[in-house]
C-alpha cells in the first residue's frame, strides 16, 4: 500500500500517513477484478454485460467522469443520497472542519450536541412532530419505526403496499412489496400485510383488525415510480386515525426536495405520525437517516430512566454524520434546491410526456419534481411486437436496456430501470440539474426512444447481438458451474 507523508496541524510533527488518492490512482482500474475476486462477482458480469463497467475517476456535482476525462450526466444519484450532486464543496467543508476539530463525538454517556441541533433543524420542516431519533441507513430508520409503532401501540401488525421498497434488513424486507427481494431469504416477520397501492378499500379492511400497528407507505413508490391518486394519502391518514394505527411516511427516497417539495407528503397534506428521511441527507457522504416522529410515541418506547437505551445504535448521531446532514440541509436552503426541483422536473416532466406522446411503446411518463419514470409497453405493430417478445421472453423488462445502454454509450447518460423486472426508465437526478442538462436529457431521450421505434434500426439489431451474448454467457456459466461440481 502507498505510504505518503502528512504534517501534523501544528506543521512541524511529520507522521506517515495512508495516501489514498495514490492508492486510488494507483489501483482503481483493478477495481473490477477485486471485486470479482473478492465481493460481489454477479454485480460485476451485470456491469460488463450492459457496458457500464466505465471506470469513473472523479465526480463533480451532477457529473461523472471517466478515465479519458469524458463528462456523464449521473441521473441515478447512487440511488438518490446525491441530491445536493457529488462532492459539494461546503459539505467538503463543513466534514472537513469536524476532522479538524477535537469535538467530543460518541461519549455515548453523554447526548451530542450537534445531533439535537439537526434534530432541531429537521423538526422544522415537520411542525406537526417533535421528536427526532437519528439512524445510520434507511433501513435502519424502517427498523427503528417498526420497533416504535409496536411499542407505542401494544399491536403486532403492518401493512405495506405491493411494489413497496423499505430496505432489505428483515423488518424491513418483511414490508417489501416485490417477492423477487424476498425469495429464499425467509422466514420473514409475521403479521405483515401487503395491501395494492391506491386502494383505500383493501387498506379499510386491513386496519379494521384493529390490530395492526402501522401502515406505511412511500408517498411515491420507488420502484416503478407509483403516484398516489390525490384521495389516496388523505384517505389513509384518515383510516389509520379511525382504526388506531400509526401512519408512517417513508420519505427515505422523496424526501428533502426530490419531488419538488421538502417533504412529498406536502403535495397531500398529511401529517404522518412518522416521517423517515435518509439519502439526500448524507450529502453523499455519511450514512445518515432520522425517523421524525411524535412525542408520545417516544415516550412509550422511553418511559423509564431504565429504558433510556432499549433502542439505540453505536454510531447514530455522530458528529461527521450530523455535520452532513446541517450542510445538506444549508445548501438546499441557500441554493434554493427544492424550487429547482420543481422548475427543472416540471419541465422535463412536460418534455417527456409531448417526446412519449409519438410513441407507441411510451405507455406513460409520471413523476414528481425529480423523481420521473417512463414507461414502456408492448408495442401493437406487428414489426416491434416480435421483437418485444424475444427479449421478454429472456427476462422481463429487458426492453428497458435497449434504452438505457445507447443513453450511456452514445449519450453519456447514466439511467436505470426502476426496479426488478419493471418497465419503467427511471430519472432520478441531483436536484443541481441546469437548463442545459434538461437539454442534453431531452435530445437523447429523444434519439434514442426515436430509434427504438425503427425497425429494422441499430437498436434492435444491438439487441439481437446483447441477447445473443446474454444467452452465451449463461451458457457457459452453467457449463462451469457443471464441471465444477
Ligand atoms: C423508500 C426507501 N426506503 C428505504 C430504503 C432503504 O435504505 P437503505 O438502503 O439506506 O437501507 C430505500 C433505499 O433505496 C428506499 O428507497
Amino acid at each position: 500500500m502507498t505510504v505518503g507523508l502528512e504534517a501534523e496541524p501544528n506543521g512541524d510533527v511529520v507522521k506517515p500517513g495512508c495516501d489514498i488518492a495514490a492508492l486510488f490512482a494507483e489501483r482503481e482500474a483493478e477495481r473490477y477484478t477485486l471485486h470479482a475476486r473478492h465481493m460481489n462477482e454477479a454485480m460485476v458480469r451485470v456491469l460488463r454485460t450492459i457496458g457500464y463497467d466505465l471506470g469513473f475517476r472523479s465526480g463533480t456535482g451532477q457529473y461523472l467522469f471517466d478515465r479519458s476525462g469524458a463528462r456523464y450526466l449521473d441521473l441515478l444519484s447512487g440511488w438518490g443520497v446525491f441530491g445536493i450532486g457529488r462532492n459539494h464543496p461546503r459539505l467538503r467543508d463543513a466534514l472537513t472542519r469536524v476532522l479538524a476539530s477535537d469535538f467530543p463525538n460518541l461519549v455515548q454517556m453523554d447526548v451530542p450536541a450537534l445531533a439535537g441541533i439537526l434534530a432541531e433543524r429537521l423538526l422544522h420542516y415537520a411542525p406537526w412532530l417533535d421528536r427526532a431519533v437519528f439512524t445510520n441507513s434507511g433501513g435502519e430508520a424502517v427498523e427503528t419505526a417498526m420497533k416504535f409503532a409496536r411499542r407505542a401501540t401494544g399491536r403486532n401488525g403492518f401493512v405495506y403496499c405491493a411494489n413497496a421498497f423499505h430496505g432489505l434488513s428483515y423488518g424491513a424486507l418483511s414490508l417489501n412489496g416485490d417477492g423477487h427481494f424476498r425469495d429464499g431469504f425467509g422466514p420473514l416477520l409475521p403479521d405483515c400485510s401487503q395491501v395494492p397501492f391506491n386502494d383505500l378499500a383493501a387498506l379499510e379492511r386491513t386496519l379494521a383488525t384493529r390490530e395492526v400497528a402501522a401502515f406505511i407507505v412511500e408517498p411515491v413508490q420507488g420502484k416503478d415510480v407509483n403516484i398516489p391518486d390525490d384521495d389516496y394519502l388523505p384517505g389513509a391518514q384518515a383510516l389509520c386515525r379511525r382504526y388506531g394505527s400509526l401512519f408512517i411516511a417513508d420519505e427515505i427516497q422523496t424526501g428533502l426536495g426530490r419531488t419538488g417539495r421538502f417533504l412529498a407528503i406536502e403535495h397531500w397534506g398529511v401529517e404522518p405520525d412518522m416521517v423517515l428521511l435518509s439519502k439526500t441527507l448524507s450529502g453523499g457522504h455519511v450514512p445518515v437517516a432520522a425517523v421524525l416522529t411524535r412525542k408520545w410515541i417516544l415516550d412509550k418506547v422511553f418511559d423509564r430512566m431504565d429504558r433510556a437505551v432499549v433502542h439505540a445504535l453505536t454510531f447514530a448521531g455522530n458528529d461527521l454524520a450530523m455535520a452532513a446532514g446541517l450542510a445538506t440541509l444549508d445548501v438546499l436552503e441557500s441554493e434554493r434546491l427544492v424550487e429547482n426541483a420543481a422548475r427543472t422536473g416540471a419541465r422535463l416532466l412536460a418534455a417527456l410526456r409531448a417526446l412519449g406522446a409519438g410513441h407507441e411503446m411510451v405507455r406513460e411518463v409520471r413523476g414528481k419534481g425529480l423523481m420521473i419514470g417512463i414507461e414502456f409497453g408492448q408495442p401493437r405493430s406487428l414489426r416491434l411486437q416480435a421483437a418485444w417478445r424475444l427479449l421478454e421472453a429472456a427476462s422481463t423488462g429487458l426492453f428497458c436496456q435497449l434504452i438505457t445502454i445507447p443513453l450511456c454509450r452514445r449519450h453519456h447518460i447514466l439511467a436505470q430501470v426502476a426496479g426488478h423486472a419493471s418497465h419503467v426508465v427511471k430519472l432520478l437526478p441531483a436536484l443541481v440539474i441546469t437548463d442545459a442538462d434538461c437539454d442534453w436529457i431531452e435530445s437523447a431521450f429523444g434519439e434514442v426512444i426515436a430509434d427504438s421505434h425503427r425497425m429494422p434500426g441499430a437498436i434492435w439489431s444491438f439487441g439481437m447481438t446483447f441477447l445473443e451474448n446474454v444467452r452465451k454467457a449463461s451458457a457457459a456459466r452453467a457449463d462451469q458451474a457443471h464441471s465444477s461440481r
